[in-house]
């Protein structure tokens, strides 16, 4: 069994944060997104991992290197433009060959990882077999139609009238039946050949295309609330390890990382929390469930249940709190006089004032 992980594509709904980097690293708890994922698919067995890249490919190539930190191998597949989840297994065909695989998008977040679904699949083999979650904007998704036995009996992609509230989930299990439905099908409206499509045309000819429900799902659709929440749930299960260096006068609290090359001096951290490398928090206060990246400098500030990209700084700000902050940003206070706010704002960005 092969891995297909889609890494290509641009970022646009978590603009901006997605503006200049690619959407499968931004990170949860302070490791990209696309790395759980990875590591899922590591724990399944699974060894030879393609990754579909697009125009953010030198930044994924640097993350994940030729896999090994993961225990895998990793073969790169460029694709010219995101013309469809379809037309990435299209490309992918020299490398998946005859093997059963898992297709996983790189921006989607699974708890519990995809070990039981994968071995479940080895066992039975369908032809397809497919993950939904009940969502609340099926719109936003692709959404599947069953039948009262349970089977998929149809899908679409981004309806405007969905017919259930049961999205598809960015993991999907082949077998080499799926090759002659992606090469089957036409773009669509959109010009992307669609993987909705694919399935449904292996519905239509007869195949078998099974389903699981899961809960215990995320993905970027750009709805901070929800990315600060599967911050705090993956913060939740960590442990406190403290790598990096606390000087006598600070307080560490409860389920705290603080990453090798960090240093907190005369601060006070409430986990669960991480300081990333090479990060110094000084006469500040950080608390739970909040992640600071790399770089970042926290001085006389105080921050809590937010996300902290690498190499920003907050100094002598308080209190921040439900915020994502991305990279290279500068916070501080205005001066006194006059009592008037300076912003200098991305596009697509949001702040909400207290005063
Ligand atoms: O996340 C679940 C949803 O993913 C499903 O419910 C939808 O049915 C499915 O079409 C897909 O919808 P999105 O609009 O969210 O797909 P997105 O464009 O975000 O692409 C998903 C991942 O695949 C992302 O990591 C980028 C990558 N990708 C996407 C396309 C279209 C590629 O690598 N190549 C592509 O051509």
């Amino acid at each position: 069994m092969k891995a297909l992980v889609l890494s290509g594509g641009a970022g646009t709904r978590l603009r901006p944060l997605t503006h200049t980097s690619a959407k499968q690293l931004v990170p949860v708890a302070n490791k990209p997104v696309l790395f759980y994922g990875l590591e899922a698919i590591a724990d399944a067995g699974i060894k030879q991992v393609g990754i579909i890249v697009g125009s953010t490919a030198d930044e994924i190539m640097e993350a994940v290197g030729d896999g090994s930190a993961f225990g895998i191998e990793v073969t790169y597949i460029p694709q010219e433009a995101p013309l469809g989840l379809a037309h990435a297994v299209l490309i992918a065909q020299d490398f998946l060959g005859d093997d059963d695989f898992v297709m996983y998008l790189g921006d989607n977040f699974i708890v519990g990882g995809i070990t039981d679904l994968v071995d479940g699949f080895r066992a039975d083999r369908p032809d397809a077999q497919i993950l939904l979650t009940k969502v609340s904007d099926p719109k936003a998704f692709g959404v599947a139609e069953l039948g009262p036995d349970g089977r998929v009996t149809g899908l679409e992609e981004k309806p405007e009238h969905p017919k259930s509230d049961l999205a598809l989930v960015g993991v999907y299990l082949f077998t080499p039946a799926v090759h002659e439905a992606v090469r089957s099908i036409e773009p669509s409206r959109r010009g992307e050949l669609e993987i909705t499509h694919a399935l449904q045309w292996l519905i239509d000819n007869g195949r078998d295309v099974r389903s699981t429900t899961i809960s215990g799902y995320w993905k970027d659709t750009g709805n901070v609330t929800d990315m600060l929440e599967v911050n705090r749930s993956v913060l939740e299960t960590s442990e406190q390890r403290i790598d990096g260096s606390v000087d006598e006068s600070s307080e560490i609290i409860g389920r705290v990382t603080i990453e090798e090359g960090a240093c907190v001096v005369g601060s006070r951290i409430v986990g669960p929390a991480v300081i990333g490398a090479g990060t110094v928090v000084t006469s500040s206060y950080v608390g739970p469930f909040t992640s600071i990246s790399r770089n970042c400098v926290i001085s006389d500030s105080e921050i809590e249940f937010s996300i902290v990209l690498d190499d920003s700084s907050l100094n002598g700000v308080r209190r921040v709190e439900a915020s994502i902050i991305g990279r290279n940003v500068v916070v501080t206070p205005a001066p006194r006089m006059p009592a008037a706010h300076r912003f200098v704002l991305g596009d697509h960005s949001k702040v909400q004032i207290s005063s």
